[in-house]
Parts: structure tokens; C-alpha cells; sequence
């Protein structure tokens, strides 16, 4: 048997200390045989080798995921169709791949939301396989937010091998999502959320840029149009012929979930894509271009520079965070992104001469996945754009007004299920039966995140958040804003204040990792 390569967390080696023993790995099998093949890079999980050739990186031009047009509108909403569906995209030069698409395409269409007018979107289910629609941001009512079991059956009938009571809202072939756009302009994106599932489902290309826009933002003289592009950046590995690889115990995904012992603490790919391209290029005008940079991968995380960076100064103005525009621009020279974050950023290529060649980094990585993209100054540009000092109005919270306080830690272990140590919050294991929150309509609370083992990126569904504080001292460089997501390192700690705004009802939290949240890093609370 071939003993795949692991990739170790810096600090556990450094540390001596907090080495991860897979799941039903024995210590022997933990370093790879025949070769010091590890990677430095700080994601939990293990890298699946593609045997595909890939393309020589920056051949493949970078593409623009379609926006989404309405198939009517009235004077209060949009509304939208979208099939789910299986696809056969060109993503290795000459080879097809097999993706599950949102309109069979991956990344999905993009979904533009105007603040203050409902977005409606009716998801058929052409896959084999039940869905769950999840607009990773909004702020939704519980039946339309996705909730892990509420499924959308596949148009032509399911039967499950599975037979745990999931007690969900189930719909059989279609079902409208209601979202009432009640929240400010955003980068958010939507996903799979299919209990047991996700990783898998989005893996195979379940996800899409949704951006809600205003009038405060509209009225920032940021880059607009074709120079404000969304860039999805995800990990995958192809097979000889293209089909994507996903270490699933049951690929068909329709009985046992979780994947091989090997790949527990998550999947990571060899190949990076952005938009579903491997290592595109994009030509730019020597202005400033817009990005909101998404990381939706299922185990990876990027610290993200410009090679090489510009001549005045740091890579990136940030703008906006997950939820929304920053009160001021912040300046980076790079940014580190887990999964599920986004930063909206400037890049001001001004700088660069006619003809440069500027690369966009993975400081994290190594060899192929230490690349990303890379832009090529092609022209001269007029630009009109400027960043200004103040962008929007940012209200910040104050622990005053905290009215609870909630710790959690998220962990591997303290529970079993069949045998195998799964993730867990607080010693538990997902069950969509138990809440253990319940917060108030309204109401901030402060909540204390913890992580032993490996590094989590923390996700809580309905309430937007502001980091308070990260091992006890300041806020880190990536926290600024309204957030969704809060990624911790190994033995991290976090303090946000959330607000708890919007509807009643029963929601989740989770770790980002999908692989982690598939297997049972997931809690509920419950909006009162
Ligand atoms: Cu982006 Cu609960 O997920
Ligand atoms: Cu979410
Ligand atoms: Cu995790």
C-alpha cells in the first residue's frame, strides 16, 4: 500500500508536542515511507497526488464565473433557477472533467443581490444524491438557510442506503430559497451543506459567488465592473483522464459518509484553481482592480503576496471582510485566508512596468501549490479609482454589551461513533437533535473559541462577528471586520462578540475544515 505524504502543522514539529496520529493510523504509518516529503504548510490534512498531468502553471486564462440572470423580477424580488446538475468542464487542458454544478458549471453562476430587495432561487436537484443550499454570510430565515438535514431530494427519488434518523425538512426534487437581502453589500458565497456530505459536494464543484451590493458601497469610488473580479481559490487533485480524486469510503456518496483514515484531518490537492482554472493567468491594465479573494477549499489554507510586490508598497488595500466594507482601507503585504474567509481587496498595478509578470503566491505552500495566479501588466489603463479613507459606516462592538458568555473548544476527540475518533465541539458530536445555545433575538453575546490538536476555522451561521481578542492579546492582522469565520491555530484562542440579529430559530456552527465538519465538528444553537 502506498502511504500517502502527510502534511505536519509546523508548531507540532517544532513543539515536539501535538503530533496528530490519523485515525486508524498506527504510530509507524504516520511518517511517509521512502521520502522526507512534507509539506510546511499549516493546514490539517493530507495531499492527494494527482496522477493526471497538470498544465504548466499561468497557460490557462483565468475565467469569469457567468452572473446569473433573473427569470422574472417584481417590484420587491429577483427570481432565479438554478439546476443542479452534473457537468463535463475542460479544466486540465484536453481532458473533461466530471463536475456537480450549480447550472452543471463550476465555479456556479454568480448571484447579485441588491440590500433591500429579495433574492429568490428555486435549486432543482438533477444530481443523484440529496443537496442542502447553504448562502455561507446571509443572514436567512432557518427553513431557507440550508440547515445540514433540511434536503433537497434528487428529481428522480432517492432511496437511502442510510437509515440514521436525520429528521430534516425534506423537499423532493426542487425547493425556493427565500432570501430577504436584509444586510449590507458583501462578498458571500453559496455551497453544499448536506450533512455528512459537504466535503465531498462541494469538492465536486457545489459552489458559487453570491455579492450583495448598496448604495454605500456603489457610491465608493472603488474599482467597478470588469475591474472588480471575484477570484475563488480552491485545491483539488485530478486521476489520469481529469475526474477529480476524493477519498470518500463510499464514492458513490449515497451510504456510508466520511472519508479514509488517511484523510481525516482533511483533504488537501496538489492542483490550485482559481474560478475552476489551474494556475490561470489574468491580463490587467496597469490601474486598480478590485478582488474579492474567497478560499473555498476544503482543507487549505493560503497566505496569500504579490511577486513581486509593488514598488509603493504593500500588495493589498483590504476593504471588506467576510461581512462587509471596513470602516477604513487596512494595508497587507499578505494575507493568510482559511477556508470559507474572503477579503475584499485592491490591487493597484500602477506600480508595475508594461509587460511585468506578478505572481500571486502561497506563501504556505510549496512547489505547485505554492503558486496561485498570476497577472501580466498588459496595457495602459485610465483609471478613475481612488481608495478612500473612510469606506463605510462600521459600528464596533463593545464587550459592555455582551449579555452571555459561551466557551467552546473544538477538538478531536472525547466521542466516538463506530469505532472512530471523530471531531468534536466540546467533547461532542454533531446531532441535530441538541442545541446548545440559545441566544436571544438580538441579543451580542461573547463567545470563547478554543482549538486543541490542529488549526480550525470557526464558522457560525446567522450572526456576523467581531473579533475581540486572540490568545488573550490583540485582535490578529486578519481579523478586521465583520466576520464569519474566524480561523485559529492549533491551541488558539479567540474571543468575538456576535450579534445574534435576524430570525428565530435553529442554526449551526461549525469548523470550516469540511472533512472536520462531515465528520461531527458541528453544534447548534438555537435563536429565541
Ligand atoms: Cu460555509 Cu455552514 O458553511
Ligand atoms: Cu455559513
Ligand atoms: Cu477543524
Amino acid at each position: 500500500m502506498k502511504i500517502p505524504r502527510r502534511e505536519f502543522l509546523k508548531l507540532g514539529l517544532v513543539g515536539g508536542a501535538g503530533l496528530i496520529l490519523p485515525f486508524g493510523a498506527s504510530a509507524c504509518s504516520l511518517f511517509p515511507k521512502g521520502g522526507a516529503n512534507v509539506e510546511t504548510d499549516s493546514s490539517a490534512g493530507n495531499v492527494l497526488r494527482s496522477t493526471a498531468r497538470l498544465p504548466e502553471p499561468f497557460t490557462v486564462p483565468l475565467p469569469i464565473p457567468p452572473v446569473a440572470k433573473p427569470v422574472r423580477s417584481d417590484s420587491i424580488a429577483d427570481y432565479y433557477e438554478i439546476t443542479q446538475k452534473v457537468g463535463h468542464a475542460e479544466i486540465l487542458p484536453g481532458m473533461k472533467t466530471e463536475v456537480w454544478g450549480y447550472d452543471g458549471i463550476f465555479p456556479g453562476p454568480t448571484i447579485e443581490s441588491r440590500s433591500g430587495r429579495r433574492t429568490i432561487v428555486t435549486h432543482r436537484n438533477e444530481l443523484h444524491v440529496p443537496t442542502v443550499v447553504h448562502l455561507h454570510g446571509g443572514k436567512n430565515p432557518h427553513e431557507y438557510d440550508g440547515y445540514p438535514t433540511n434536503l433537497v431530494l434528487p428529481v428522480g427519488g432517492w432511496h437511502s442506503k442510510d437509515h440514521s434518523s436525520h429528521s430534516g425538512d425534506i423537499s423532493k426534487g426542487a425547493k425556493e430559497y427565500i432570501y430577504p437581502v436584509d444586510q449590507p453589500a458583501a462578498t458571500l458565497w453559496y455551497h453544499d451543506h448536506r450533512m455528512d456530505f459537504t466535503g465531498p459536494q462541494v469538492y465536486k464543484g457545489l459552489a458559487g459567488f453570491h455579492l450583495i451590493h448598496d448604495d454605500e458601497e456603489e457610491r465608493l469610488p472603488l474599482p467597478k465592473g470588469e475591474r472588480d473580479i471575484p477570484l475563488m481559490i480552491c485545491d483539488r487533485a485530478f486521476a489520469e483522464g481529469g475526474s477529480m480524486i476524493y477519498p470518500s469510503l463510499d464514492p458513490s456518496l449515497s451510504g456510508r459518509p466520511g472519508v479514509k483514515p488517511d484523510y481525516m484531518s482533511g483533504v488537501l490537492g496538489d492542483c490550485i484553481l482559481v474560478n475552476g482554472a489551474p494556475w490561470p493567468y489574468m491580463e490587467v491594465t496597469n490601474t486598480r482592480y478590485r478582488f474579492r479573494i474567497l478560499n473555498a477549499s476544503n482543507a487549505r489554507r493560503y497566505k496569500i503576496a504579490l511577486d513581486p510586490p509593488p514598488k509603493q508598497g504593500p500588495s493589498f488595500i483590504q476593504v471588506g471582510s467576510d461581512g462587509g466594507l471596513l470602516g477604513k482601507p487596512l494595508h497587507h503585504y499578505e494575507i493568510q485566508i482559511a477556508q470559507a474567509g474572503r477579503f475584499d481587496v485592491i490591487i493597484d498595478f500602477s506600480g508595475y512596468s508594461i509587460g511585468e509578470k506578478v505572481t500571486l503566491v502561497n506563501r504556505l505552500g510549496d512547489g505547485g501549490t505554492a503558486r496561485i495566479m498570476r497577472f501580466v501588466v498588459a496595457r495602459k489603463g485610465n483609471d478613475d479609482s481612488h481608495v478612500p479613507r473612510r469606506l463605510g459606516d462600521y459600528e464596533s462592538l463593545s464587550p459592555s454589551q455582551a449579555k452571555e458568555t459561551r466557551e467552546f473548544t473544538f477538538q478531536r476527540g472525547g466521542a466516538e461513533r463506530n469505532g472512530m475518533t471523530l471531531w468534536t465541539v466540546n467533547g461532542k458530536l454533531f446531532d441535530p437533535q441538541r442545541i446548545d445555545a440559545y441566544p436571544r433575538l438580538g441579543a451580542v453575546e461573547r463567545w470563547k473559541i478554543r482549538t486543541l490538536n490542529v488549526p480550525h476555522p470557526i464558522h457560525i451561521h446567522l450572526a456576523r462577528f467581531q473579533v475581540l481578542s486572540r490568545d488573550n492579546g490583540a485582535p490578529g492582522p486578519y481579523d478586521a471586520g465583520w466576520k464569519d469565520t474566524v480561523d485559529l491555530d492549533s491551541g488558539g484562542e479567540a474571543e468575538v462578540l456576535a450579534k445574534f440579529d435576524g430570525y428565530r430559530g435553529k442554526y449551526v456552527f461549525h469548523c470550516h475544515n469540511l472533512e472536520h465538519e462531515d465528520m461531527a465538528m458541528m453544534d447548534n444553537f438555537e435563536v429565541v
